[in-house]
């Protein structure tokens, strides 16, 4: 499977924090925004990635995150120029898919919760078409909408609906199957002019092809498009790291309890940055975890 993170977009609610710099890298409490995404893909077990982001931003996403091999990554990069929909990371990504299925997410996606790991794994050794992932939110009409019916299987899909028929709001990450590039080579632009993936959804739903796995209690979902938002995704992983001594995307560590990278490059990683709580954070895993518990 083949990941893709789409962190282009304008931002515009966020102005002006996002006049000068692109949203997916403001801070989520201690590290970049786009972090976030890009440890979701890793916890599926995903190491080749696509980035797509604007002309301006791909540069620092390159120099923020290379070319991924330091975490046992290949990452590439695309630009798209204008935020023509979310479906075009599919045209941008053909290539990078091939022959392939794919995991999409979105840059301003935070994820987290117990279990979410197995529950990635497991939704990627049964995809069958698609699979999307279901949310329950407060205010449906600013969401792309699923409705189930009593078996939980999927029976509607809306967007942005003034009158919502549940509280599921599709999030930000999607898996797809091989044919998901045809698809969406043939939707046409919404009248706001966009490629929107709530269209390749559907034609996946007349096929009778999507799973909504929904992330209920336990998990938390930011979809951080708003002061609010990122606020409240920064003040979670904060109470997470300080209070429940967790790490929430600290990508180099998923990289070494993933197995991409050993022990000795975790540490090599951690002495980069010993200057920072982060930082030192690694170094001290890769010492923990390298040495075998006394029997
Ligand atoms: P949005 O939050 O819908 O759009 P935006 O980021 O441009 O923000 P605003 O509405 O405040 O102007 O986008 C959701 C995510 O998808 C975000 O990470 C940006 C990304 N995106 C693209 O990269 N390209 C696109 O064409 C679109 C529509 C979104």
């Amino acid at each position: 499977m083949k990941g893709i993170v789409l962190a282009g977009g304008s931002g515009t609610r966020l102005f002006p924090l996002t006049v000068a710099t692109s949203k997916q890298l403001l801070a989520i409490y201690n590290k970049p925004l786009v972090y976030y995404p890009i440890s979701t893909l890793m916890l599926s077990g995903i190491r080749d990635i696509l980035i797509i982001s604007t002309p301006t931003a791909v540069p620092v996403m390159r120099t923020l995150l290379g070319d991924g091999s330091r975490l046992g990554l290949n990452l590439s990069y695309a630009v798209q120029d204008e935020p023509r929909g979310i479906a075009e990371a599919f045209l941008i990504g053909a290539d990078h898919i091939g022959g392939d299925s794919s995991a999409l997410v979105l840059g301003d996606n935070v994820f987290h919760g117990a279990g979410f790991p197995d529950l990635l794994r497991g939704s990627r050794a049964s995809l069958d078409g698609c699979t999307l992932f279901g949310y329950p939110v407060s205010d449906p009409e600013r969401f792309g909408i699923g409705e189930v019916d009593a078996t939980g299987k999927l029976v509607s899909l809306e967007e942005k609906p003034t009158r919502p028929r549940s509280n599921k709001a599709i999030t930000g990450l999607y898996f797809y199957d091989n044919q998901v590039v045809d698809i969406a080579r043939e939707i046409a632009p919404s009248p706001r002019g966009e490629l929107e993936i709530t269209d390749v959804n559907l034609e996946y739903l007349n096929q009778g092809r999507v799973r909504l796995v929904e992330l209920s209690r336990g998990y938390k979902w930011f979809d951080c498009g708003t002061h609010d938002s990122l606020l409240a995704a920064s003040q979670h992983v904060r109470f997470v790291e300080k209070y429940q001594g967790e790490r929430v995307a600290c990508l180099e560590e998923i990289a070494f309890r993933m197995g991409f990278i050993d022990a000795e490059a975790c540490y090599r990683l951690g002495l980069e940055l010993r200057q920072s709580d982060y930082g030192r954070h690694l170094t001290e895993i890769a010492l923990d975890l390298a040495v075998p518990p006394a029997a």
